[in-house]
């Protein structure tokens, strides 16, 4: 068994330690927050970490109603700007710590005024000794070089952040997570039989709306780094906009399609997909009785999950389908060609 398959299946665990042993200090920079409260929000990361820094964007930009914007780490590394960063909270997420791009910008900022907040898995790395406050994701060592683990544990963080900057995101919602994760970790082996269908799959598009959008950027990376599938990561309102005119029969498109706010949008994009003979994996769940006419397959998690709560859990069937689609090429996802666990880019 792989070692991504393996921490893949660690999830449950990983997330009821962190909301059990970090809730101390997230109580304690939510009294920060309520004294020092930003005007706006940057997240910077690379890679996984900036899937997950996109997700944050959209819940807390939806759940504070502060702005919320994804740092560009050349303005920091590259072009040594000074940017005024008073009244603003920057946020690096990195599961590793050693990220020298991701770092540099949470330094400057931090020296242009910022108040910061690091979210790694490491806590002795380089991150942990900038950051004015720490959020340790309680994940254990990563050991596979695709970061599944860390990438829910950071998004768990960013529920965790929400809640300390005020937003009724209520802790016993998030107690509930683990056991949503659980149940689709149950649909593996349906998984493992369906990738068997995709093992000479060269490219793909996958497409995610709103909460879920992360998700479609997190799902094409593990298809790239994994399989080496060339896979282009669309909302379902840009796809519309021109790269939908590469759908000939039989392409293949996967879609996150949770039965919230952003149905009307993915089933329009489905239903113009089943028209062209596309061919559509849906990761819907229990709650969504329309998927099933329009998408060839629709691999579905047992239960009804709150349209924001479902980000997490919805990710768990695409990291398996990578995982068990390298294992069908006869690939090592734990250490792909050409990679290393930590990348130094500036
Ligand atoms: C993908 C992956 C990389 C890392 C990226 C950032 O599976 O592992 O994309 O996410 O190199 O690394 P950290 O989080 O250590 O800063």
């Amino acid at each position: 068994m792989s070692e991504m398959l393996d921490e893949i299946r660690q999830q449950p665990e990983v997330l009821e330690r962190t909301l059990a042993r970090e809730m101390p200090r997230v109580e304690k920079f939510k009294r920060t927050l309520a004294r020092r409260r930003p005007r706006l929000i940057v997240l910077a990361a690379r890679g996984t970490s900036d899937n997950a820094a996109l997700f944050g964007r959209y819940l807390l930009e939806i759940t504070t109603g502060i702005p919320v914007s994804l740092a560009a780490p050349s303005i920091a590394t590259l072009y040594d700007a000074r940017v005024d960063y008073r009244e603003t909270l920057v946020v690096a997420l990195s599961q590793s710590g050693e990220s020298t791009d991701t770092n540099r910008v949470l330094e400057r900022a931090r020296e242009q005024g910022a108040l910061t907040l690091g979210i790694t898995n490491e806590s002795s790395s380089t991150l942990a000794g900038l950051a004015d406050q720490l959020f340790l994701v309680r994940a254990g060592k990563e050991k596979s070089v695709a970061a599944t683990k860390t990438y829910t544990g950071q998004m768990l963080m960013l529920y965790l952040l929400a809640h300390a900057l005020g937003a009724a995101v209520r802790v016993a919602d998030l107690q509930r997570i683990p056991e949503t994760v659980e149940a689709a970790l149950g649909l593996e082996a349906e998984i493992r039989e369906l990738s068997a269908r995709y093992r000479f799959m060269r490219y793909a598009a996958v497409v995610g709306r709103g909460l879920n959008y992360a998700n479609a950027f997190e799902m094409a990376l593990k298809l790239m780094e994994t399989c080496y599938v060339v896979a282009e990561r669309f909302s379902s309102a840009d796809f519309m906009h021109g790269p939908i005119a590469l759908v000939e029969p039989g392409f293949p498109v996967f879609a996150f399609a949770p039965p919230d706010v952003t149905w009307a949008s993915i089933g329009d994009t489905l239903d113009r997909l089943h028209s062209l003979r596309a061919e559509i994996v849906a990761i819907t769940d229990a709650g969504n009785r329309e998927v099933g006419a329009r998408a060839t397959k629709a691999i579905r998690l047992p239960r009804r999950i709150k349209g924001w709560l479902t980000p997490i859990p919805y990710i768990i069937p695409a990291q398996l389908f990578a995982a068990c689609l390298a294992d069908e090429k006869g690939l090592d996802p734990d250490r792909p060609r050409t990679l290393k666990k930590v990348t130094l880019t500036m």
